[in-house]
């Protein structure tokens, strides 16, 4: 399939049926790879990934689905490139473009993947941002597809802090109609914009209290509370023991409840093991969907 957008930067750049669309698609390449069949949608294309910050599944799920697209992945940390000895975004971004097909991008500063998409004429992908991690919600909501059959009327809990994985899961519900309750603590809620422009599509509930966000849920979703631009060891304070996904706060979602996390994990801070590792768990499937859809994204964004 092919998107009108030519980078994703957000999540917000899609539109519902695109969204849905791409969810299709990686089902289908996830069967057809448990088939044993490889389609060579990307041969000879490259991908350039540059990375500002460390990356275990975002890092290995895009090399390898590159490869198994017949195409080609090219691994940097921006430590290693010119950009550490000040060569501006702008010429890296337009030298990029002369010798790959596509950009992914883990960086601090949002902007800089707006620069980058501004200056390239190839499509840049966000790997994560301090604001955004829409590769990650692309295979969140894959997995809630599988396990749930449909994406209608259910609800996702949040629960902790309001960050990057968070603005890209209030996108991915508005795009799919699912409601949506957040609980954080007060000044960790979400970016004001991403709710302001969802709730249009979807009801986002902000609230303070973890049991009010899970009451009903179909789905219960957290992340670390310390994000590799946010490490300050004081902040676990303000999110302990109240916001911890423990097997109490589980039970009071529906009894087919599923859990979600992101990865990597703290257990006994946002999570505990009983639920992280416990019946309702789909982490592991969550993680095995990045390879999946990000395929389906690589091959719906780079064009012939
Ligand atoms: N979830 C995620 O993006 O993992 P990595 O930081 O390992 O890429
Ligand atoms: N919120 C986390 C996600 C890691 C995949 C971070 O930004 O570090």
């Amino acid at each position: 399939m092919k998107l009108k957008t030519k980078d994703l930067l957000t999540l917000g750049e899609l539109t519902p049926k695109e969204f849905s669309g791409l969810l299709d698609f990686s089902i289908k390449l996830k069967k057809e790879l448990n088939q044993g069949k490889y389609t060579p949608l990307l041969k000879n294309k490259t991908l350039t990934m540059i990375f500002q910050k460390p990356s275990t599944r975002t890092r290995v799920s895009f090399e390898t689905g590159m490869f198994q697209l017949g195409g080609h992945a090219i691994n940097l940390s921006s430590n290693d490139m010119q950009l550490s000895r000040g060569e501006s975004i702008e010429d890296t971004a337009k030298t990029l473009s002369r010798y790959s097909d596509c950009i992914l991008a883990r960086v601090y500063d949002h902007e800089l993947l707006n620069n980058l998409s501004k200056h390239s004429s190839i499509p840049v992908i966000n790997g994560l941002s301090d604001s955004f991690h829409p590769c990650q919600i692309l295979a969140d909501f894959m997995t809630i597809k599988e396990k749930k059959k449909n994406l209608k009327k259910l609800k996702i809990a949040w629960i902790g802090d309001g960050n990057n994985v968070c603005n890209s899961m209030i996108y991915g519900a508005a795009l799919s109609g699912i409601e949506m309750s957040i609980a954080t603590p007060k000044n960790f809620e979400p970016d004001k914009t991403v709710i302001k422009e969802s709730k249009k599509a979807t009801s986002i509930e902000l609230t303070t209290d973890p049991f009010i966000a899970t009451k009903n849920a179909d789905v219960v979703v957290t992340d670390t509370y310390s994000s590799i631009h946010n490490r300050d060891p004081k902040r676990i304070k303000k999110f302990l023991p109240k916001f911890q996904v423990n097997s109490k706060l589980m039970n009071n979602a529906k009894n087919d409840a599923i859990f979600l996390h992101c990865l990597p994990a703290k257990r006994g801070q946002e999570v505990t093991s009983s639920v992280i590792d416990g019946p309702g768990s789909v982490v592991w499937d969550e993680a095995e969907n990045r390879l999946h859809t990000q395929k389906a994204l690589l091959a719906s964004l780079i064009h012939a």
